[in-house]
């Protein structure tokens, strides 16, 4: 008979171990650790190894040969689409993470509603079936999908809506012929197997619940999403721990206050990773911001046609004045330019260590850049106090931001605004150098649609410089961290007093 054993396991990395221990030494969760009861199999095979009549050999083929594209399925979410590389890809496995409360539910009701016809299917071809969608709740009552169902304005759409949460339920249900072409499992933390002895939400649990659910998508070729909460303590496990059984992992990120939220990809067998899908929070459900820049930078005075400098601003009364301590970046979002204004304040630290506090970027690539700026370009910005935000709620994960990042600072520390229609791109090496980085010309062109007349961006040379000034922007090559640093010293407002031009020491 099986034998019975009692074992430990992390539900934020699924880590096994023999004994309690109050942090997994796997992810660092602190408290995550619990009894799972694992039935012991004998281990399979000893017998029959020496079997050869039971072992097919591997039939090997050629990495050339006929091979067919999966078909894809737009859902008429353009965003969602973009983020899972053109389109769902048929018998894929999508996971959707993120916060409880960030829109999930909202987005795949609002995907399953609006789910389309396969792409690309020509006129001439039998017209398919209409496509049909499947949502599958274990979290809601159907009533309150209804609610929300009614307050996004989706009642009318065809879809099969269930409330269940047994596995073997719901694959009875749906292994059939006619399958629906997308199935939304909210949430596979909820879900579970009677053949298994722990709760629901537990490593084992969802593992199994995800396994046996993908291998019914990829025999009856539906599109399968599964919705996964992000655990901050451990008492369910977490959707790290499904990452790797999946075709497709997207994170659905926002920060709570804020009305943008940001789906991206970090995993994408059938597209690129690093693209995101832009969308706001509304009283109507969620809605695509198809022009994510004009949104991060809604909030900032335009660089319109108006002056270059801060004092003009005072002068026509803008309420916002001069923006020390802010840098426009020209970054990228997989093949997207987005534009996000960098802030930083730098104040002098009174105790002891100075404080960091960084919101959207690397922390210890702030350091590196406050090191940088302190020994090639003689400033004092370790010593205080620095906070670092990046508007809006995107985080950004480019070193290309280095130089935003930098301007932002010395911009704070020397009270120095960087001019309102400039951006600013640049990777930083640690002797001060700043080098070239990719897309040169996307973030040119999105700064130059947005109303931005100059970039500060690392040197171009030969074609490449002609190529950037076709984009209409001036361009004004920085090679060294300490050009910027005299950049700004030239920009500086007539306000700023000589004192504190040399107690920063960039006086000329
Ligand atoms: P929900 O999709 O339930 O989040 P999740 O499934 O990720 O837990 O979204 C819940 C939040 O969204 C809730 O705070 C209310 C808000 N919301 C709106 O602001 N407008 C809407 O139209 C809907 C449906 C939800
Ligand atoms: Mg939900």
């Amino acid at each position: 008979m099986a034998r019975l054993q009692a074992r430990f396991v992390c539900q934020q990395c699924g880590a096994v171990y023999p004994k309690w221990t109050g942090r997994c030494d796997g992810c660092g969760a602190w408290n995550s650790l619990i009894e799972e009861v694992a039935r012991e199999t004998p281990p399979s095979g000893g017998k029959r190894t020496r079997d050869r009549r039971t072992e097919r050999s591997l039939g090997f083929v050629g990495l050339t040969g006929p091979s067919i594209l999966p078909p894809r399925r737009g859902t008429g979410i353009a965003e969602l689409d973009r983020v899972c590389g053109g389109g769902l890809v048929a018998g894929s496995a999508i996971l959707v993470g993120g916060d409880p409360g960030i829109g999930k539910s909202t987005l795949l009701l609002q995907a399953a509603a609006a789910i389309a016809p396969p792409i690309g299917n020509s006129p001439g071809e039998p017209k398919a079936r209409p496509a049909m969608a499947a949502y599958i709740t274990g979290e809601e009552a159907i009533d309150q999908v209804r609610i929300r169902a009614e307050r996004i304005g989706v009642t009318t759409s065809p879809m099969l809506l269930a409330a269940a949460s047994n596995v073997e339920d719901i694959v009875a249900s749906l292994d059939r012929e006619d399958s629906p072409d997308l199935v939304v499992i909210d949430s596979i933390q909820t879900m579970y197997l009677e053949t298994l002895d722990s709760a629901p939400g537990t490593v084992s649990q969802v593992r199994a619940a995800a396994q046996e659910l993908i291998r019914l998508a990829k025999r009856r070729g539906f599109v399968l999403v599964l919705v996964g909460h992000v655990t901050k303590e451990g008492v369910i496990a977490g959707p790290r721990v499904l990452e790797h059984m999946v075709d497709t992992v997207l994170y659905f990120e926002g920060e709570r206050g804020h009305q943008f939220r940001i789906l991206r990809a970090v995993k994408n067998r059938f597209g690129a990773t690093d693209e995101i899908g832009v969308f706001e929070m509304s009283d109507r459900g969620l809605v695509e911001v198809p022009n994510p820049s004009a949104m991060f930078l809604a909030a900032r005075p335009s660089p319109g046609p108006h002056e270059i400098g801060a004092v003009d601003d005072q002068e026509a009364g803008a309420s916002t004045g001069p923006i020390h301590g802010s840098a426009v970046f020209a970054g990228m979002e997989g093949t997207r330019p987005v534009l996000v204004e960098v802030q930083a304040l730098v104040a002098p630290a009174f105790l002891g260590t100075p404080r960091r506090a960084v919101v959207g970027w690397d922390g210890t690539r702030l350091a590196m850049i406050t090191a940088v700026l302190d020994a090639r370009c003689g400033m004092s910005v370790g010593a205080n106090d620095i906070y670092l935000n990046v508007a809006g709620g995107l985080r950004i994960g480019e070193p290309a931001a280095d130089l935003a990042v930098a301007a932002a600072l010395v911009s704070a520390l020397t009270e120095t605004p960087v001019p309102i229609d400039t951006v600013v791109f640049g990777e930083i090496a640690l002797s001060g150098e700043v080098r070239p980085v990719g897309h040169t010309d996307a973030r040119l062109k999105e700064a130059a649609k947005l109303g931005f007349a100059e970039a500060w961006m690392p040197i171009r040379r030969g074609k490449r410089r002609e190529e950037a000034a076709a984009t209409g922007i001036a361009t004004d090559s920085i090679g060294h961290l300490k050009e910027l640093v005299e950049r700004l010293a030239r920009a500086r407002s007539p306000l700023g007093s000589p004192s504190r031009q040399r107690r920063i020491g960039v006086a000329s």
